[in-house]
């Protein structure tokens, strides 16, 4: 892979971009304009300095990991890519426009992968230039941290395309796991039933936040409680992934918990706006029920 281009410079689009560059590639991180794609490098800056504070790495090092990633506003520069990935939000109108934007830069041996959370890669390949060179690659939260990449073909992906993707993946040092194009692909299926679930418990004030957390932390040995990992990855996501599941299976047991739509009609999305089930404006964050 020559240089790989990331579509968003959120949450996941920087973990990815971090990530990639720590593996000796040079990164295009693309955003709806060059302040937020730049905004995106000052939070892989940080990261990065984090762990030289850490002793992680040494200070050259991770200069030399931030100067392969350039940030751009712009969809041109995407023509030097053997690889686009698509990690914006998680809703079907925005990746299409994406997908549509970006694929008249593809070049004619690239491929293009999305980073979605739970949406049809098989539907999503349409609005691509070439289906059998769209895949679905899916990351988890921190990128630089996890271990997993879930990779995802959809019905018209071609064999050599997943062999490439699967084979980009390993090179970041990460495991793979294969899913069929099912909703929620492997683990959001699993994940998101898991944390609608804890919502209803505290809606119907069976337990609070913190005892939810405890439970699951201590009696599942989970690192993070259900409600914080929910802050963690946004509530906003969080419902958009449970409401995709919801939509495509009819399946009632996928039904959004109330309370989880009324935190992210209020804005509390989670940790990036400061407040969803905990407070994160002091020192530590505090369970808000
Ligand atoms: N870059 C590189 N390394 C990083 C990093 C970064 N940005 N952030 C943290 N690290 C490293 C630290 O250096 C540390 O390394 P060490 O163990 O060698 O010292 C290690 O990661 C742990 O970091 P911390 O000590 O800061 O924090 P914790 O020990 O509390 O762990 C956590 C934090 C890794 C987030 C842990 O709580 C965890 O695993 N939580 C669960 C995360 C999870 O489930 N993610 C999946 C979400 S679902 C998803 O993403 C799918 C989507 O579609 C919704």
């Amino acid at each position: 892979m020559r240089t790989i281009a990331v579509i968003g410079a959120g949450q996941m689009g920087t973990g990815i971009a971090q990530t990639v560059a720590q593996h000796g590639m040079s990164v295009l991180l693309a955003d709806l304009d060059q302040a937020r794609a730049d905004a995106g490098k000052a939070v892989i800056e940080k990261s990065l300095l984090k762990l030289v504070g850490r002793g992680k790495i040494e200070a050259d090092a991770a200069e030399s990991v931030l100067e392969k990633v350039t940030p751009i506003g712009e969809h041109a520069p995407f023509v030097e890519a053997s690889l686009i990935i698509e990690a914006a939000t998680e809703q079907e109108p925005i990746k299409k426009a994406i997908f549509e934007a970006a694929g008249k830069f593809l070049d004619a041996n690239a491929v293009m992968a999305s980073n979605t959370s739970s949406i049809p890669i098989t539907r999503m390949a349409n609005y691509s230039p070439d289906p059998e060179r769209f895949i679905g690659l899916h990351f988890f939260n921190p990128v630089p941290v996890m271990g997993l990449i879930e990779v995802i073909p959809g019905l018209a992906t071609a064999q050599s395309t997943t062999d490439q993707i699967t084979n980009f993946a390993k090179s970041l040092g990460k495991e793979v796991v294969l899913s069929q194009d099912e909703p929620g692909f492997v683990v959001n299926r699993i994940l998101l039933p898991m944390i609608n679930e804890a919502v209803f418990v505290l809606g119907q004030s069976t337990a609070g936040i913190e005892d939810i957390d405890k439970g699951c932390r201590l009696g599942l040995n989970h690192p993070m409680g259900p409600l914080q990992l929910a802050d963690f990855v946004g509530l906003d996501t969080c419902l958009d992934i449970i409401k995709v599941l919801y939509k495509t299976t009819r399946d009632t047991k996928y039904r959004p918990a109330p309370l989880l739509v009324k935190y992210v009609e209020a804005g509390w999305l989670g940790r990036k706006t400061g407040r969803g089930f905990y407070d994160y404006t002091g020192d530590a964050p505090v369970a808000t029920r």
